[in-house]
Order: C-alpha cells, then structure tokens, then sequence
C-alpha cells in the first residue's frame, strides 16, 4: 500500500479553487485564458519544486514526470484536466490533476520505486465551452497532430485559439517542449462522477466500463430582420421562431422517448438582438449523447429534419455543422478489474459505471489501454458552481489511484501488460 496525505491534497483543491474562483464558491478557468495559465503554472511550481521533471507538448499539455527503474519503459499517465466551464465547479477535472499529483508527491515521500515512469498530465481543454471540440489536447496528443482547422478557432469571448495558445506555451518557460505524443503504458484517471448514482447507493468508488458518445452541432438559420411593430405574420421569415418551434418539439420528443438519450441546447442567440426587431440570425448549439452510435445518427437525422422543416414554413435558410464527435469507448477489461482490485485493497466498495459525460480517457484509450475512476458528487451535481466532493471521498478516491497506479506501474516491461 502507498500512503497518501489526504491533507495535504484537499488543500490543494482549495489553493487551485483559488484562481478563476467565482462569486458564488465555483472556478471561471476555460481553457487558455488567464485563470488556465495561473493554474498549470502553480502545478509546475508545486513540481519544480519537488525536483520532477515538468514538460509541456505543442498543444499546452503539460506533464510531470517521475522517473522509474527502467527509463527506457513508456511511463504510466495519470491526470485529468484544469480547464473549467464558465460558470463551473472547483471538483471538475482539478480532483484527477491533483489526486495525480498527490500519487507522484506520496510515491517520492514513501522513496517508493516504480518499474516504469509515472507522468502526471493536465490536459489542454477539455471542456471544450470557450474553444470547441472538448478534449482537444489528448485527442491531438493521441492522433499524433493539430487538426489543421484548430487554428483559425476564435473562442466564444473573441479570442483567436492560436495567439491564446501561444500565450499559453510562453507562460511556462520552464517547461521543457517535447514532441506531440509518446508511447504510453497505460492511463488512469479519476473523476467526480457528474452525476447521481454513487451518491444514491453510498457506494465510494465507481469503476468506469466505458463512456457514451457524444455529438455538438452548430445550427444557424438566417430569415430577415424586420419591423417589429409593422411585420404582420404572412410578412415574416423569423429565424428564431423556426428555431424555437423545432426545439419545443424536440424536446418533447428525443428524451421523453428514449431514457438514455440526452439533448441539451447550452447556447443561442439572435442578431441584431433588438427589441423591435426580427431577428436576422439565430445560432445555438445541441449536445446530443448516447451509448448507442446508431442511436446517435438517428437523434441527430431527427434534429436535422426538424429545424430544416420549421425553417422551411417560416422562409428561412438552415446552416448545420458537426462541432465534435465522439463515438462511445468500452475500457479494457484489465484495467477495470485492477482498479476493482484496488478499491478492495482500500476495504471500500466498488461499482461498475458507464460515464455520461465524456473524458480525456477515451481519447487516451485510442493509443494505451486507459481507465476511468469516479467518486460521488453532492446531489450529482457538476458544471455548477456548487458541485461539491466530501473530503473524504477525494481521500478515497485518491487512495484507489494510488494503489492502482502502483498496480498498474509493476505490469510495465511484462508480457502480459496492463
Ligand atoms: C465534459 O465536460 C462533458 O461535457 O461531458
Ligand atoms: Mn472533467
Ligand atoms: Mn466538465
């Protein structure tokens, strides 16, 4: 067993909550913005000045590293992200980053030795809400290259994706630059399970089987801007009524019929945006997710049809695109059984889990067996500024990690692997 100091890491999440730290007790940390530098530059501080080895890639991945026996082994990854949504909570993504980093701190307080390397890792945005597509860092990091149409992105505030980037790498001087992607021996990550069902059972520790899909869309339907008060209704093409006319009964359609499915539109708006003017423009966003892709097509075919009908009726033109798709992971099974093994190690209980919100780990998972820990959240509440963990099941959860990570770290070089 690995002891790690509880203490010491629900202090952390307190400092980290610190920056970007909103009014109402959550964190406004997206990603690439001040309140992101501040908090990837506090983590390499906290590491430069245990000795590790602090390394960031072109994406503004930043990794610290400890070494093992054998240098030449990949090194185990542990992480999550520090990115935050705008109105987000202080749990979201900075539990895994820190239970990381309390592993890293307690393996060379115990001057315990690894097989392979342990690299800790904070992924470049992965909510994905001021640049879109979520998880851009380790889906680059696992396809190996920057999408070449990253680079022209311009966030929701106006920021340009390359400039804020760029700013973002020259925070960090002392992070030594290394190439895009590295050979892994596997990834571990734990999170806030976003939802309700660890807290319901009183069960500690969900063991993550995989994650659903997801789908972002970009709807923008164009009528014209008219005369409130002279525009009588045969006289109109209003965008933003074929838009809400679509959405009412898409929302009375796609969930009420499917109990997994999920359909969320998180953002729109109307231009100009005047009182006593139809709108010329309306766009918003979907989130569309659910484990089954064929079930994806289908909810996304629907949506498609109906705002393109509605568009029609009222004379309006209809510009859809994908933003971001992420088609459901299943984790290695080895990997869900090591973690089960260490939940039992800690003498706590364990449930098997699928994840309705999306992580790093899948993309992860496309290049090195990964694998997902979660722990409960006050009232399965997250993306909040009142999302809240009990300091005790951040120590749980850390704890699941570490005896997972030392696990996981000693199959390194074996031939049965991960
Ligand atoms: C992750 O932030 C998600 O939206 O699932
Ligand atoms: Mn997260
Ligand atoms: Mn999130």
């Amino acid at each position: 067993m690995l002891p790690i100091d509880g203490n010491r890491l629900n202090a952390r999440l307190e400092a980290f909550a610190a920056i970007g730290a909103t009014a109402k007790g959550g964190v406004n940390r997206q990603a690439l913005t001040e309140g992101d530098r501040g908090a990837r530059r506090l983590l390499a501080e906290l590491a430069l000045a245990r000795g590790f080895e602090v390394f960031q890639d072109p994406m503004a991945n930043l990794f610290i590293r400890r070494e093992g026996r054998d240098v030449t082994l990949p090194p185990l990854l542990i992480g999550s992200h520090l990115d935050s949504q705008p109105a987000g909570g202080r749990f979201d993504g900075a539990l895994g980053t820190l239970a990381a980093f309390e592993v890293l701190e307690s393996l060379e307080d115990a001057g315990r030795a690894t097989e392979c390397a342990v690299v800790v890792v904070s992924w470049m945005n992965e909510e994905g809400c001021r640049f879109s597509p979520g998880c851009m860092g380790s889906m680059a990091f696992a396809g190996g290259e920057i999408p070449q149409a990253w680079h022209g992105k311009v966030a929701t505030d106006g920021a340009g994706f390359g400039e804020e980037l760029a700013l973002t790498l020259a925070s960090l001087p002392e992070a030594v630059m290394v190439p895009l992607g590295f050979p892994v021996h596997a990834y571990l990550e734990v999170h806030i399970e976003q939802g309700p069902s660890l807290e319901a059972a009183g069960i500690p520790i969900g063991v993550v089987k995989g994650i659903q899909g997801t789908r972002w869309l970009d709807v923008t339907v164009t009528g014209q801007t008219a005369h409130a008060g002279t525009t009588g209704l045969s006289w109109r093409r209003d965008p933003l009524h074929a838009l809400t006319a679509a959405l009412s009964g898409l929302y009375g359609a796609v969930m009420p019929d499917d109990p997994d499915a999920r359909f969320t539109i998180g953002r729109i708006s109307a231009e100009p945006g005047s009182v006593n003017a139809i709108p010329e423009e309306v766009r918003c966003t979907v989130d569309m997710r659910h484990p089954d892709p064929q079930r994806l097509d289908e909810i996304e075919e629907l949506t498609r049809s109906r705002i393109g009908q509605e568009a029609e009726r009222q004379g309006c033109l209809v510009q859809i695109s994908r933003s971001f798709d992420m088609p459901p992971c299943v984790f290695p099974e080895a990997l869900q059984k090591a973690i089960g093994q260490a939940a039992r190690d800690c003498k706590v209980e364990s449930v098997p889990m699928l994840s309705g919100a999306f992580h790093d780990a899948l993309f992860v998972n496309r290049v090195a067996p990964a694998a997902m820990i979660f722990v409960p959240c006050r009232d399965g509440l997250s993306h909040n500024e009142a999302e809240y963990v009990e300091p005790s099941d951040v120590v749980t959860g850390c704890n699941v990690l570490a005896q997972a990570t030392l696990a996981i770290a000693a199959t390194a070089g074996t031939k049965a692997g991960p």
